[in-house]
């Protein structure tokens, strides 16, 4: 891949990077025509990686389908896709970690520990490994992207992080890779996550500044779905993940899905 890199750097090509993993949706394909308009070359990576999951969490059951992956980025005209085996990413006496502080200590970071080292310590990983002029995020993952950030300025890794907006379905519900694991009755209820979002938009847009109010409006949306488990609600600064600020997060369980969404109060709420 390094190799490649290099290449067209010095054919002086601008690199993109998108890093995910795989499953993918019109959220990731997103991101894929902001770096195809932004970039001579897109690099995708394509890397479920087993660090960031927890010891009870979904690594096993976590979707993958490469033939529809691969076509789906064909259609996209990206010019490589990175895919690494899990062997290759971590032989077994790898022992470096990248651990970024602060940002990482509440919510995701609370409820998912080691979660964020992995990511971090997989960013690092894909970033040296592509060294892309830009390297592009979604909003829906707000926390990531706050740690991304902080990572990339922290160890001068030197890309471009792009941040793209949350691609929704129809009613509000933010595509996810993980959304396939839910019931039509559970699909239906998880719609209230973005609803709450949206409302307190509006009230926001309203002139409600009180967070505690602010929050307490998510919490009582969110209590109406019987079918929807809230795990937070929470109003904190997008940069440090700190209390409180005006970007709405929310992480809930839908069944035995774990579902999480965010709005920045400070816009309208689309569609
Ligand atoms: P993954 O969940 O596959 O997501 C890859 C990228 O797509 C992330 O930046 C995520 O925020 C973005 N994305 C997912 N759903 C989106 C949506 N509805 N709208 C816009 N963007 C969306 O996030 C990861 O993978 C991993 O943690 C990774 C960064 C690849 C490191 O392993």
């Amino acid at each position: 891949m390094l190799d490649a890199s290099r290449r067209w750097r010095r054919d002086g090509k601008s690199i993109g990077l998108v890093p995910t993993m795989g499953a993918l949706h019109e959220g990731h394909m997103s991101l894929v025509h902001a770096a195809r308009a932004e970039n001579d070359v897109v690099v995708v990576s394509v890397f479920v990686n087993p660090i960031q999951f927890g010891p009870n969490e979904d690594l096993d059951r976590y979707p993958r389908d490469w033939a529809r992956d691969l076509k789906m980025l064909e259609g996209a005209q990206v010019d490589a896709v990175y895919r690494p085996a899990a062997d290759e990413m971590y032989p077994t006496d790898a022992s470096t970690r990248v651990h970024v502080g602060g940002v990482t200590d509440g919510l995701e970071g609370a409820a998912r520990p080691g979660h964020f080292e992995g990511v971090a310590t997989v960013v690092t990983k894909l970033l040296a490994a592509v060294d892309p002029d830009r390297a592009y995020f979604g909003q829906k993952d707000a926390q990531q992207v706050a740690v991304v950030k902080r990572l990339v300025r922290d160890l001068d890794l030197g890309a471009e992080v792009r941040v793209v907006p949350t691609v929704r379905e129809a009613d509000g519900l933010a595509l996810s890779s993980r959304n396939v694991y839910l019931s039509p009755e559970e699909r239906k209820a998880a719609a209230v996550i973005s609803a709450a979002l949206r409302e307190a938009a509006d009230i926001y847009a309203s002139g409600e500044r009180d967070p505690v109010r602010l929050r307490a409006h998510l919490a009582a949306r969110l209590a109406l779905e019987p079918l929807v488990q809230p795990e937070y609600a929470e109003l904190v600064d997008a940069a440090t993940f700190q209390k409180p600020g005006t970007l709405a997060v929310i992480a809930a369980r839908v069944g035995k899905t774990r579902l999480i969404d965010n709005h920045d109060l400070e816009k309208p709420f689309p569609g």
